[in-house]
């Protein structure tokens, strides 16, 4: 079967089987199997594919058939400037994540070295982006998850950062380690009615411990904000990515405990995602 041959099969296919971006995800697919880019895929559709190449092509296909997200099926994303490897175990990086990178640089002066945490680190892709624009800046990142931890260290490395970030497997509420000059956080904020209307891809495969912030989205919010009082220096900043309807809730909290709001952001789509605070005293 020649490449043309194999793109037609795949396009109809998940065309058929309603699934969105047919042509993006076919050729992705096949120049993942191929180990050629897009481009040299599309020069040369009368290239012959090897009969084990083909059950490989199938077998990635029926895994997007199946509404996996192709952030899992590549093993990567880009986010920010950089990739980033990603398997099932971490939230896949969200380019609405990326004005938490944006507004956290602001307050990271270039020449400065600060003293940062990364609270729910995923795939360490706030982290990683963060430390390859700040240099002299260092890191500490955390996750509930044994399994994101290891994914985020993997990244860390690539980028080579092993030395500037330090990993640990913990749950927030049992983290002791004072003196951040900067906390950041994408925690879990989906409540749980929003949670069952997420569409297939991410319901069926990315991490639950990742989506869900409890019954009402606040649980995890709630827990950065309270145990960020105690972990950040005095004129410590606290930036949050939030859920689009959040920001109200969040402000509430965030004044109950003492904080300075210095910003509210929006996201490439307009809604509300960021919230920069200060802690006073
Ligand atoms: C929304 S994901 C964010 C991942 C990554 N920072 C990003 O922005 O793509 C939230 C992360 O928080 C972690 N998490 C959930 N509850 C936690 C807790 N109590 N303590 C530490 N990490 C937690 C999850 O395992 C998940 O990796």
């Amino acid at each position: 079967m020649i490449y043309n041959e194999i793109l037609k099969k795949g396009v109809n296919f998940l065309k058929k089987n309603k699934i969105e971006n047919p042509y993006l995800d076919t050729e992705l697919i096949l120049s993942k199997i191929t180990n050629k880019k897009r481009e040299e895929i599309l020069l040369n559709t009368n290239n012959k594919l090897k009969n084990k190449d083909i059950t490989k092509f199938n077998k990635y296909l029926f895994r997007r058939y199946e509404k996996e997200p192709m952030a899992y099926i590549l093993g990567y994303k880009y986010f920010w400037k950089h990739k980033f490897l990603t398997n099932k175990s971490v939230l896949i990086p969200r380019p609405d994540t990326e004005i938490v990178i944006e507004e956290t640089l602001k307050y990271l002066p270039k020449e400065n070295s600060k003293k940062i945490l990364d609270v729910g680190t995923g795939s360490g892709c706030i982290v990683v982006s963060i430390l390859k624009e700040r240099p002299k800046c260092n890191a500490t990142a955390i996750d509930i998850s044994k399994n994101a931890i290891n994914v985020a260290k993997t990244n860390a490395k690539l980028h080579q950062l092993e030395n500037k970030i330090n990993f640990i497997n913990i749950d927030i509420d049992k983290y002791k380690s004072y003196n951040y000059d900067l906390i950041i956080s994408n925690p879990p904020y989906i409540n749980c009615i929003d949670l069952n209307r997420l569409d297939d891809d991410i319901k069926l495969h990315e991490p639950m411990l990742a989506l869900s912030g409890g019954f009402d989205g606040f649980r995890d919010l709630k827990k950065v904000i309270i145990k960020s009082k105690k972990l950040l220096k005095i004129n410590g900043k606290l930036i949050l990515e939030i859920g689009h309807r959040q920001k109200n809730q969040c402000l509430k909290i965030l004044y109950a405990n003492g904080y300075y709001i210095n910003q509210v952001s929006k996201d490439l789509s307009g809604k509300d995602r960021c919230i920069v605070s200060t802690k006073l005293q």
